[in-house]
């Protein structure tokens, strides 16, 4: 097995928790050679380096930092990771991990230096970059990879295997629920986090939009978002919750509720759920999953977190650290499983073109990437392109104060607010 190159752009709090322990395994199983990792300073990138329990997690593992440790915690590098990338060997992996708005800019430099990407969601704001990501990754059989993970939680999973046996009957009424901890809003949020950039349904509501998307195969076709203001601490203005009302092209409806405010002091350390109910011949179906709360409660002597909460809802699903047979702890969970897929894939893609010519090469590597496409399990620009229209459409009625916006399919896909057609 060729293992591949890893450079991570973006060193906070994603990169933090997932991230880099899950590419830290993979490096110890095989699948990853170098890792990289590039930040706007040194601040998170030396977090990331005194962890204690990155260091106990994945004794003797190290990954090169960009800038250097040691550059003044001051110092701003905002073009760097082009240099880190233009470095790279050709078709090793680049994860993408900044705030939202710079997703399109570093993907595209990815793919301009011939390499395969992971990029955290939403994948970008517009649907025409995700036409853009992929016609050119295809036309290089470039693989593109977007971390939307909960299609990879065994319930999800179940649940668009129990709809394709045709379990259930028609989706037509749904609620789903993320609200992060309210200490988000202390965290480098404050710096991108604004009303302008993004709000918290394109943020976390996305989610739940895909999983729907990927349970039921139905499309979005009119979204309407309303938001609450709030101040970070910094002064910045960002909504802090909003409110998502979704219906679908069989005419179903999901609403969803988000925001960065569920107590620091409760059990969570989030609240996150989704009811689907369907009609049946005569009767109606339903799925209904409590996504926070996995039956798990520990107390714990000595409080943990932020707020240092003594009794806590735990789950086991998302990603943790656990004893494994080798050495230090591995992380598990969907989490994980969904950033190991997406690296996995394009090295055996890229292990199966070991030895080929370059045109044989492309051509089986258009075929994988085709067949990831198809599968629709690992969320790739052609399979998941609902949501860019889906945030697309949402920021656009978030900043028209709720206002329905359609989204137009056909030959040319695009959002309209309803009340200019
Ligand atoms: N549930 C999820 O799927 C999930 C959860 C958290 C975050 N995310 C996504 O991950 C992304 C990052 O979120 P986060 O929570 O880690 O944010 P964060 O604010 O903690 O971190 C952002 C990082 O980007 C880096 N950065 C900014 N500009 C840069 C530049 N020019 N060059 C290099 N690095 C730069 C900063 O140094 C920082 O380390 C967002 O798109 C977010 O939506 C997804």
């Amino acid at each position: 097995m060729n293992a591949l190159d890893v450079v991570i752009v973006g060193g906070g709090m994603i990169t933090y928790d997932l991230l880099l322990p899950s590419v830290y395994h993979l490096q110890r199983t095989g699948y990853v050679a170098g890792i990289k990792v590039c930040a706007l300073d040194t601040i998170p990138l030396k977090a990331l380096k005194s962890s204690v329990e990155m260091s106990e997690a994945f004794p003797g593992q190290d990954f090169e930092a960009f800038p250097p440790v040691s550059e003044p915690e001051g110092n701003k590098y905002p073009e760097l990771y082009k240099e880190v990338i233009a470095n790279m060997k050709p078709r090793q992996m680049v994860v993408v991990a900044m705030p939202d708005q710079f997703h399109y800019t570093v993907v595209m430099e990815a793919l301009k230096n011939d390499q395969h990407v992971l990029c955290v969601k939403p994948l970008v704001l517009k649907y025409e970059q995700t036409l853009e990501i992929e016609k050119i990754a295809f036309e290089k059989g470039l693989f593109v990879g977007v971390e939307y993970h909960k299609r990879f939680d065994r319930r999800s999973l179940i649940a668009k295997r129990s709809f394709e046996l045709k379990q259930f009957g028609d989706f037509v009424m749904g609620e789903a629920k993320l609200i992060e901890p309210y200490f988000y809003r202390s965290s480098n949020f404050q710096n991108w986090f604004t009303c302008d950039k993004t709000d918290p349904f394109v943020y976390i509501g996305c989610h739940y939009v895909d999983l729907v998307y990927f349970i039921t195969g139905l499309k979005p076709v009119e979204v309407s978002v309303s938001g609450i203001k709030g101040k970070f601490p910094n002064g910045n203005e960002g909504y802090m919750w909003a409110n998502g009302r979704i219906r679908f092209e069989n005419n179903a409806l999901l609403s969803v509720i988000d925001g960065l405010g569920y107590p620091d002091e409760a059990a969570g350390s989030n609240d996150q759920s989704l009811q689907m109910f369907f009609e049946g011949d005569h009767k109606t179906g339903m799925i209904k999953h409590d996504d926070q709360f996995r039956g798990i409660e520990h107390s714990y002597l000595n409080g943990i977190g932020c707020a240092g909460s003594h009794f806590n809802y735990v789950s086991p699903d998302f990603y943790k650290l656990v004893p494994w047979e080798g050495q230090g702890y591995k992380p598990v969970g969907y989490g994980f499983d969904s950033v190991s897929a997406s690296i996995t894939m394009a090295c055996m893609i890229e292990n199966e073109v070991q030895g080929m010519s370059e045109t044989d090469s492309l051509v089986k590597r258009q075929e994988m990437i085709l067949e990831v496409d198809k599968k629709g399990i690992i969320a790739t620009p052609a399979n998941s392109y609902i949501n860019e229209l889906v945030v697309e459409a949402a920021r656009v009625s978030i900043l028209n104060d709720g206002e329905i916006v359609t989204i137009e399919y056909g030959n040319d896909p695009r959002v309209i607010l309803r009340s200019k057609k």
